[in-house]
């Protein structure tokens, strides 16, 4: 019987995820059936437990269900216990569900491909969200001169530095004492969607910095066309979200999928 898998969203039908590991079984040869499904917003748990019944054997998840399914596992891998949020469920043999979350990853190996290296990077980090707390420990970790989190609401940003202290230089504030001279700017905001761009300095940008949208669309977003014009190379999340749907793959499959010709197949269905 082929394996089956799934994206829980809500709403979830303009979800790529079921195009982008189409791809990769077909690339892998991996004989995997992944479908779509609109969780219910009451039973997350109720949904997992339907699916698993019916053959499920692993799951991506997204908003709004993220912090539901990390409550459900019975084991978390560190990554995912960090981010307080799960978007991978695998189920073991023993009928346990296992959590994982792949977006940081997904987020570090996009900015390779781009050619960024963090190690000695100085980062700065807008937002202090669910997005934003699920990336900080492989950002950490990938040896960072200093991460500065800016939010507009400054306490939830000096919040979540302190909890991810212990990992490296991390500090958090609001958008007025933002700093100057980043290599990589992050924006984990969800103003892009509502066309806004929190206020910031425009000497914001050391010479050759990246720019760097969690978000993506045919067209760039406000945030990226400004970082643009002053001279960021500028990166849209498109690429995150296949990398971090690779890493979900190989969680389930043990197989690595060549991501390459994904992302440029998705780029030009945008
Ligand atoms: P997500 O799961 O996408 O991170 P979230 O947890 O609701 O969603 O977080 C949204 C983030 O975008 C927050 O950092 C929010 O700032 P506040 O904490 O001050 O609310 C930020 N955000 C949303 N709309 C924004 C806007 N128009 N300008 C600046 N920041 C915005």
């Amino acid at each position: 019987m082929t394996d089956r898998y799934c994206v829980f969203g809500n709403p979830i039908a303009h979800s790529k995820s079921p195009a982008i590991h189409a791809a990769f079984a077909e690339q892998t040869g991996e004989g995997i059936d992944y479908t779509a499904i609109a969780a219910p917003l009451d039973d997350f748990p109720g949904a997992w437990r339907r699916f698993t019944a019916e053959g499920g054997r692993g799951a991506n998840v997204t908003v709004p269900f993220k912090e539901a399914a990390c409550r459900l596992c019975d084991t978390l891998s560190r990554r995912a216990q960090r981010a307080g949020a799960v978007n991978t469920l695998i189920l073991g043999g023993n009928g346990q569900t296992h959590g994982d979350t792949t977006d940081g990853v997904g987020l570090v190996r996009d900015l390779a491909r781009h050619g960024v290296n963090l190690a000695g990077a100085r980062i700065l980090v807008l937002g202090a969200g669910g997005a934003v707390r699920g990336v900080l420990e492989p950002l950490l970790t990938a040896g960072p001169l200093g991460v500065r989190i800016a939010n507009r609401t400054a306490a939830k940003a000096a919040a979540l530095a302190q909890d991810f202290a212990d990992l490296g230089d991390i500090e958090g504030g609001g958008f007025d004492d933002v700093g100057k001279g980043y290599d990589l700017v992050i924006n984990g905001t969800s103003a892009s969607l509502a066309g806004d761009l929190p206020p910031l300095p425009d000497d914001l940008f050391a010479p050759g910095a990246t720019a760097y949208d969690m978000m993506y669309g045919a067209e760039p977003t406000v945030f990226l066309r400004w970082a643009a014009e002053r001279g960021a190379l500028a990166v849209d999340g498109l690429g995150m979200l296949v990398e971090q749907a690779a890493e979900s793959f190989y969680q389930w499959r043990g197989r690595r999928p060549d991501t390459t010709p994904v992302l440029e197949a998705l780029r030009r269905a945008l």
